[in-house]
C-alpha cells in the first residue's frame, strides 16, 4: 500500500512539475493536421545520451516500441508512420480524423534515466471549393452598394478579405458580417474597383478564392479640350477632348450650338477658313451613370502675317513712305534754312537732345526696357524707325502704344489701323 501511494505520489508530481524537472521531453505547442496530410513530432529536448529503449503512445496503443535502430511498429502503423532516430521524432502521414489526441514519448537513456514527453493533435479537414459571389450589374459611384458573399467547406478559423493583393479593411462604407464572410460596400466609390478574393484558413490548412473584380463607374467629369486658341487661316487645327469617366466617355462636337457629326475625341479642321472660327462644345457622356458633361472651346482664325489684312499692310507701308518723305523734306527744309548744317551735324544735334531726353529717361526710372527708351529718344525724330518696328512687332503689341504714334506733319492719311 505504501510503495503503491509512493509510486502513484511520483507519477503525480512527475505529471505536474515534470516539464520543470529539465529531464522531461518538451513539446512546442499542439499540432495541427490536415486529413490526408502528415505531421511530425519532435521534442525540442531530444537527450543527449545514448538511447537504450524508445516507445510513442497514442492513448493506450503503443504505436512503435523498441531499441531506436530498429523499432517494432504496430501493423496498424506500419505504412504510414516513420521514426527519425536522431531526433526520436515520429512522422506520421495519410491522416484520419481519428487521429486527433495525445501522443506520448517515453525514452529510456543508457544511463538508466526515463524521460517522458506529450503532444496533441488535432486534424482538420482541408477547406475546399472557396469561392467569392460579387455583386451582379453595375455599379454607379456614391448610388450603388455592393455586397461579396463567401461560401467553403470544411471548419474555418478565420476569414481574410483582400483587395488587389492588400488586406481589406472596414472603413466608413466598407463593413464585414459578423462572420467575416460577407463584405457590404455602401455606397461605393471609385477607390472600391479592384480584385476581391477572400481566403479560409484553419489551422491546417487555407484556401484562397478566385478574385472577383469590381467596376465602379462614375463621371464623365474634368472634361477638357487642349487645342490652340488662335490659328492661322489655311492650316489644321486639332481639337482633343478628354473626360475623366469609367466606362470610357464617348465624345460628341457641337459648333456654335450646332451638332456636328463628330463624334471622336479629336476634332479636326483640315484647313482654316474664317468661318471656322467660334466655340466648339465637346460633350462627353458615360452610358452606364447616363451622364454628360461639356466643355467650350473658343477658336479664333485671323489672317497670316501676324493678324494684319492685307489692305493694313498696304496702310502701314504708304503710311511709312509717306512718313520718309515727310522727314526728307522736312531734314532739306532744315538744312537749307542752316539750322542745321549738315547731315553730320544733324546727327551729332540730335545725339546730344537724345542725350538729354535719355537723361530724363533714366532718371525717370531705371528696369525701362531697351526697345522703349529707344522709342523716347528718338521720338519726333525718326518716324519711320517706330513704323518699322509696328511692323515687324509681334501681334500680341498692346494697342495703347499705338496713339502714342506722331501723325506726320502735313500728313492727311489716318494712322494705319491694325485689324
Ligand atoms: C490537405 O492538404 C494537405 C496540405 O496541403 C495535403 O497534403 C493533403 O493531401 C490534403 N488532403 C486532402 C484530403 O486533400
Ligand atoms: C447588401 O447587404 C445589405 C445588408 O446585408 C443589404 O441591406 C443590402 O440591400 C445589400 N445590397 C445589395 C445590393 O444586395
Ligand atoms: C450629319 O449627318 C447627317 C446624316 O448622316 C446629315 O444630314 C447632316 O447634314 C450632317 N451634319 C453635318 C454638320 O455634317
Ligand atoms: C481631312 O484630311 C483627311 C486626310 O488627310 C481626309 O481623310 C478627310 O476626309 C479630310 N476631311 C475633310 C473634312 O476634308
Ligand atoms: C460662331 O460664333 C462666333 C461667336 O459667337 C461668331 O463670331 C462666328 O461668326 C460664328 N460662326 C459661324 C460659322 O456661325
Ligand atoms: C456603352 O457603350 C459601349 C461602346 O461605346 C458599348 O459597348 C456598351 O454596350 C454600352 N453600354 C450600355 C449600357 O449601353
Ligand atoms: C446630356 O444630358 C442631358 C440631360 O440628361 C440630355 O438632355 C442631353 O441630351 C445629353 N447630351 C448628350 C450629348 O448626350
Amino acid at each position: 500500500m505504501m510503495v503503491s501511494d509512493s509510486f502513484y505520489c511520483t507519477l503525480w508530481m512527475l505529471s505536474l512539475f515534470g516539464q520543470y524537472l529539465g529531464e522531461d521531453l518538451q513539446f512546442s505547442g499542439p499540432v495541427y493536421g490536415a486529413v490526408g496530410g502528415s505531421v511530425v513530432f519532435a521534442p525540442d529536448n531530444p537527450p543527449s545520451t545514448s538511447i537504450d529503449i524508445v516507445q510513442w503512445n497514442f492513448g493506450s496503443t503503443v504505436i512503435l516500441t523498441g531499441s531506436p535502430d530498429s523499432p517494432t511498429i504496430d501493423p496498424a502503423y506500419r505504412d504510414r508512420v516513420s521514426f527519425d532516430i536522431n531526433t526520436i521524432a515520429l512522422e506520421l502521414w495519410n491522416l484520419i480524423l481519428g487521429d486527433s489526441g495525445i501522443y506520448r514519448l517515453t525514452v529510456i537513456t543508457s544511463a538508466g534515466d526515463s524521460l517522458t514527453g506529450e503532444t496533441s493533435l488535432q486534424l482538420f479537414e482541408n477547406i475546399t471549393n472557396v469561392r467569392v459571389i460579387g455583386p451582379e450589374g453595375s455599379l454607379i459611384e456614391g448610388e450603388s452598394s455592393a455586397n461579396f458573399s463567401s461560401e467553403g467547406t470544411g471548419i474555418i478559423t478565420s476569414v481574410q478579405w483582400m483587395k488587389d493583393n492588400s488586406p481589406l479593411s472596414p472603413s466608413n462604407n466598407i463593413i464585414f458580417s459578423s462572420d467575416h464572410r460577407s463584405v457590404s460596400i455602401s455606397p461605393v466609390q471609385r477607390s472600391d474597383s479592384g480584385e476581391y478574393q477572400c481566403t479560409y484558413t484553419n489551422p491546417a490548412s487555407s484556401q484562397t478564392a478566385k478574385p472577383v473584380r469590381l467596376i465602379i463607374n462614375y463621371g464623365p467629369e474634368d472634361v477638357s479640350v487642349k487645342g490652340e486658341d488662335v490659328v492661322d487661316l489655311g492650316v489644321r487645327v486639332s481639337l482633343s477632348c478628354s473626360a475623366n469617366s469609367e466606362p470610357a466617355a464617348s465624345f460628341s462636337w457641337k459648333f456654335n450650338e450646332t451638332d456636328t457629326n463628330v463624334t471622336t475625341d479629336t476634332f479636326t479642321i483640315n484647313e482654316t477658313d474664317f468661318t471656322h472660327s467660334g466655340d466648339y462644345i465637346c460633350t462627353a457622356s458615360n452610358n452606364v451613370t447616363k451622364r454628360n458633361a461639356s466643355h467650350k472651346h473658343a477658336l479664333l482664325v485671323k489672317e497670316r502675317g501676324g493678324g494684319l489684312s492685307s489692305g493694313a499692310i498696304a496702310g502701314i507701308v504708304i503710311g511709312v513712305l509717306v512718313a520718309v518723305v515727310g522727314i526728307c523734306g522736312l531734314t532739306v527744309y532744315l538744312t537749307k534754312t542752316k539750322k542745321i548744317p549738315k547731315l553730320n551735324q544733324q546727327q551729332k544735334g540730335q545725339a546730344s537732345e537724345a542725350a538729354q531726353s535719355r537723361q530724363e529717361t533714366k532718371a525717370r526710372g531705371d528696369g525701362v526696357i531697351p526697345g522703349k527708351m529707344s522709342e523716347h529718344i528718338y521720338e519726333n525724330d525718326k518716324h519711320e524707325n517706330e513704323y518699322e518696328n509696328d511692323m515687324y512687332e509681334n501681334v500680341k503689341l498692346d494697342y495703347s502704344r499705338r496713339p502714342r504714334a506722331p501723325t506726320p506733319p502735313q500728313v492727311s492719311n489716318p494712322p494705319p489701323v491694325r485689324r
